[in-house]
């Protein structure tokens, strides 16, 4: 019957067939966390996006509700529901890209690293699912704390043998998103038209934005500067707060990681000029990790940019973000090596 979800499973896998034999793109995708807050948003929107032809919908709960949910979408993507860690495997096999929103929020008074005790298990046991059921995958890597979940997740593939630096993305598109609209509402533009790069990390002061580099190329007042630097580094709390206890961005959060994986797609096609901003393995600092403006390509993040000429605010900032971030860095590896 089509409302089980089962049979629609099984009616995609035959749609799914027909479409590759027809050799139109599509790609396979798996959402770890799909029922939450930010993972349902986002299966919407990646249910929208036609460069997906299969999308998993993976949770420990809930799983075949959204599932039912999103598959009513008259879209391309066949979707696919795997509920809890005995379907995990399932949910990961032949995945061209995983999107990891898994994990526990912040509630005012927190900040990101006080997720890390739960959070971080959760990690390794998605990252543990990637690296024998897609190891090739790329992986866009949400939850938080960022600054160390991605090393956490560098570390997994390690041990497996499967590490390539190039498909281990953090998801620090949020930060540009915000910095985008925030600028644009100073300089009064369309944020469509702005470009903000956001380097460092996703946390705190280690978010770094560039507003001497703001593409079109635009001037801050001190004050501006102060305003808007703080504002997007404080842009999660400021939405923490708001939501008084009941979780953190979810809706811009998906947006922004649709985004984000829309562009990762992109590349894996083959379009040119795909750059975003991402928390990566980095030779740009000293820090293993760091964040910069990455080149999309076939095989991930192809071409890390360096941070360009920084004004003496931002030199400073960045001495703070790199003192940070290297503890967040290192409790992470930590976490997974003792
Ligand atoms: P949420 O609690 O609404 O949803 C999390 C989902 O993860 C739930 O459905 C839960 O069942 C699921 N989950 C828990 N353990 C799991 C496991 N082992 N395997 C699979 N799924 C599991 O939270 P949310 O608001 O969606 O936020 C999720 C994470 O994203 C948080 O850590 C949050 O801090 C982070 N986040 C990151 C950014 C960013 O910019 N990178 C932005 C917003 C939120
Ligand atoms: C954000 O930036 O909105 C997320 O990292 C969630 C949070 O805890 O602030």
């Amino acid at each position: 019957h089509p409302s089980n979800p089962q049979m629609e499973g099984y009616f995609g896998l035959r749609r799914a067939n027909c479409r590759a034999k027809g050799g139109a793109p599509g790609f396979k995708v798996a959402i770890l966390g799909a029922a939450g807050g930010i993972g349902q948003p986002l299966a919407l929107l990646m249910k929208m996006n036609p460069l997906v032809s299969v999308l998993h919908l993976y949770d420990v709960v809930n799983a075949p509700g959204v599932t039912a949910d999103v598959s009513h979408m008259d879209t391309g993507a066949v979707v696919r529901g795997f509920l809890g860690q005995p379907q995990l495997e399932n949910a990961l096999t032949g995945m061209d890209l995983v999107i990891i929103p898994a994990g526990v929020p912040r509630k005012p008074g927190m900040t990101r690293d006080d997720l890390f005790n739960i959070n971080a298990g959760i990690v390794r046991t998605l990252c543990e699912g990637i690296a024998k059921c897609c190891p090739n995958a790329i992986v866009n890597l949400i939850s938080n704390p960022v600054n160390s979940t991605v090393p956490i997740a560098a570390e997994v593939f390690k041990k497996a043998g499967t590490f390539d630096p190039k498909k281990l993305l953090g998801v620090t598109t949020l930060d540009v998103v915000r910095a985008n609209t925030f600028v644009a509402e100073v300089l009064g533009v369309d944020p469509r038209e702005v470009n903000v790069p956001v380097v460092g990390g996703h946390a705190g002061v280690t978010i770094l934005p560039l507003l001497s580099q703001v593409n079109p190329s635009s001037s801050f007042t001190p004050d501006e500067v102060k305003y808007l630097t703080d504002r997007i580094q404080n842009g999660g709390t400021e939405v923490v707060e708001a939501k008084a206890g009941t979780g953190s961005a979810t809706l811009s959060m998906a947006y922004a990681a649709a985004k984000f994986a829309d562009a990762c797609l992109r590349g894996l096609k083959g379009d040119a000029g795909i750059i975003e901003c991402s928390f990566v393995t980095s030779a740009v600092t000293e820090l293993p990790f760091f964040a910069t403006k990455v080149r999309l390509g076939r095989i991930g993040a192809e071409e890390i940019f360096p941070l360009g000429p920084l004004n003496e605010f931002e030199r400073i900032g960045l001495e703070k973000a790199k003192k940070e971030l290297a503890e967040s860095i290192q409790k992470g590896i930590n976490f997974i090596r003792k």
